[in-house]
């Protein structure tokens, strides 16, 4: 049973992301349309990613809608909400998915993917910058020797413009920032109040750059910034 959501707290992930978020979220974030354009970017970059790539890892998979693009695929996901999980499962019939808090979780030393993605900035989620460092480092050690690393990052300085979006005025969807640099902010849909930090985008490439042979980034939708690395050195 969903907790009640306090309109003007903020909530932990587990709160949003019961049962209830469940249609809202999709009606959001995979169907909306100002959304298609980074879907289809994802979806291109994924499959040229995974054309020598073997088994996938989709880490905060949500509702699985990126992994359920490529039903030929060896795939995985991991996600702490039981409610979104039931919808990836759904979609994806016969991919195990784990749930899990994914900064408990660890893979065994012998499982390792040739790639690994984290999609919609979920890593925002931890507010925490040793955590969202921990995170990178964790997924940067679960790819493969060869294998390639996919984030889906916001961009702090642009988080404002948000608020000027058909979107937000549509939907009533609103970024608050909570430092000046954008870093730290929240944002408030129909799930509730997220707490969010969002760090500049080399703190991702200091940390990710020195484990691949070249590292990647672009921009299809303001704020959203897509980072790939790929050939993974071995440890
Ligand atoms: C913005 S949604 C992104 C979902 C999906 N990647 C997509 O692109 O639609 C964030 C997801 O991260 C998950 N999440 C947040 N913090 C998490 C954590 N510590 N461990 C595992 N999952 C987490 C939430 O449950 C939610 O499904």
């Amino acid at each position: 049973m969903d907790r009640p959501i306090l309109a003007n707290r903020a909530a932990a992930p587990d709160e949003i992301y019961g049962e209830r978020y469940v249609r809202p979220y999709a009606a959001l974030y995979i169907d909306h349309p100002m959304w298609e354009p980074k879907l289809q970017c994802n979806v291109a970059m994924l499959s040229r990613l995974l054309q020598p790539l073997g088994i996938w890892l989709d880490t905060c998979c949500g509702q699985g809608w990126h992994l359920a693009q490529f039903p030929s695929h060896r795939r995985m996901g991991i996600d702490m909400s039981a409610a979104q999980l039931e919808q990836a499962r759904l979609q994806n019939p016969g991919v195990p998915f784990i749930e899990a808090d994914i900064t408990d979780y660890e893979v065994p030393e012998e499982q390792r993917f040739d790639l690994v993605s984290n999609f919609w900035s979920a890593y925002s989620y931890l507010n925490d910058e040793d955590a969202i460092r921990k995170l990178v480092e964790k997924l940067v050690r679960w790819t493969a020797p060869g294998g390639a690393l996919y984030l889906e990052l916001t961009v702090p300085e642009l988080l404002e413009e948000f608020n000027d979006s058909e979107f937000a005025a549509e939907t009533g969807a609103k970024v608050s920032l909570q430092s000046p640099d954008g870093v730290h902010w929240n944002y408030r849909d129909a799930g509730g109040v997220h707490r969010m930090m969002s760090p500049q985008i080399e703190f991702f490439t200091d940390i990710i750059a020195p484990h691949f042979a070249g590292t990647n980034h672009s921009m299809v939708v303001r704020a959203i910034r897509q980072l790939v690395a790929w050939g993974k050195q071995p440890d």
